[in-house]
C-alpha cells in the first residue's frame, strides 16, 4: 500500500455555533484519486479551504507529507506541493489563456510573482521557459489553440479546464478539484473525466468533490462522505453506494429534511 500524503485529524471549522467540518479525520494515498461527496451544505468546500489555509481551523491538525502544516498561509501552500482550483472559477478573466497559466509557473520561477508584476532581468530570463511550459500544459489539457484567447471568452467548461491547468503549473504533488464538472455537458464531463485520469497517470494525488455520481464513481479510488460536516462513510465506491446512511443522508436531502 501507498504512503499517506495527506492526513487530517479531528478537523474542524465552526462558524459560531454551525459545525461546517466536525471533527473529520481522513487519509490519502498517495497516486490514488479521492474523492469527497456529500449533500449540499455538508461542509465539503470548507474542508478544501481548511487544507490550503484560506479560512482559520477552530480545532485539529492537517499532515503533508507527515509534517503539519495547520494554519500555513494560503500563499505558501503551493510550495509545499498542494494545489487547488476552486466552486467558483476564479480566472484572471482579463488575461489571456496563456497568461494565466504563466502565473501559476512564476510561483515556483526564482522571481516568483513579484518579479512578473515588476518585470525584472530575473523575470525576463524566466519568461522564455515559462511561456514554452505554459504552451506544453494548455497542450496537454486540450487548451493549446486557445493560448491568446481572453479567459473571459472560454465557455465555462473551458474556465475550468483553465482552472486545473493553472493549479498543475505549480507542480503540485495534490491537486484539489472542487467541482470540476460542475455546469458541464455530457460530452465536456467526460473530457474532464480522461483529463483527470491522465493527471493521475503521471503520478499526481488527486482529491476530487463532485456532485455527478457518475463520475466520482467510476473516477475514485476511495471515496469520502460528509453530512453536515461529519464524516459518515468512507470506502470504495462499491462500499459507498450501498451503505444505508449515504443512502439515507441524500434521500434526507432530497426531502429538505
Ligand atoms: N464563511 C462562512 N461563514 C459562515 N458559514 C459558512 C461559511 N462558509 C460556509 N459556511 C456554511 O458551512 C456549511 C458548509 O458549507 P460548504 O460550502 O463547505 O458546503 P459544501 O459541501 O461545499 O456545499 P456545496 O455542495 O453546496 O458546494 C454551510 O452550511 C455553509 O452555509
Ligand atoms: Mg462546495
Amino acid at each position: 500500500m501507498s504512503d499517506v500524503i495527506l492526513e487530517t485529524r479531528a478537523l474542524s471549522k465552526h462558524f459560531g455555533g454551525l459545525k461546517a467540518v466536525d471533527s473529520v479525520d481522513m487519509s490519502v494515498r498517495e497516486g490514488t484519486i479521492h474523492g469527497i461527496i456529500g449533500p449540499n451544505g455538508a461542509g465539503k468546500t470548507t474542508f478544501f479551504n481548511l487544507l490550503t489555509g484560506l479560512i482559520e481551523v477552530t480545532r485539529g491538525a492537517v499532515l503533508f507529507g507527515g509534517r503539519d502544516i495547520t494554519g500555513i498561509p494560503p500563499e505558501r501552500v503551493a510550495g509545499i506541493g498542494m494545489s487547488r482550483t476552486f466552486q467558483n472559477i476564479k480566472l484572471f478573466r482579463f488575461m489571456t489563456v496563456l497568461d494565466n497559466v504563466k502565473v501559476g509557473f512564476h510561483t515556483r520561477t526564482k522571481t516568483g510573482l513579484l518579479g512578473a508584476v515588476v518585470r525584472n532581468a530575473a523575470f525576463r530570463a524566466d519568461e522564455t521557459f515559462v511561456a514554452e511550459q505554459g504552451l506544453e500544459l494548455l497542450d496537454f489539457v486540450g487548451l493549446r489553440k486557445q493560448a491568446y484567447n481572453l479567459a473571459a471568452n472560454l465557455s465555462y467548461g473551458t474556465q475550468r479546464r483553465l482552472e486545473i491547468a493553472r493549479a498543475l503549473a505549480t507542480d503540485p504533488k495534490v491537486l484539489l478539484l472542487d467541482e470540476p464538472a460542475a455546469g458541464m455537458n455530457p460530452s465536456e464531463k467526460s473530457e474532464v473525466m480522461e483529463l483527470i485520469r491522465k493527471i493521475s497517470s503521471l503520478g499526481r494525488t488527486i482529491v476530487v468533490i463532485e456532485h455527478d455520481m457518475k463520475l466520482i464513481m467510476n473516477l475514485c479510488d476511495v471515496i469520502t462522505v460528509l453530512n453536515q460536516g461529519l464524516k459518515i462513510c468512507e470506502g470504495t465506491p462499491a462500499e459507498v453506494r450501498n451503505d444505508p446512511d449515504v443512502i439515507s443522508a441524500y434521500l434526507g436531502h432530497a426531502r429538505g429534511a
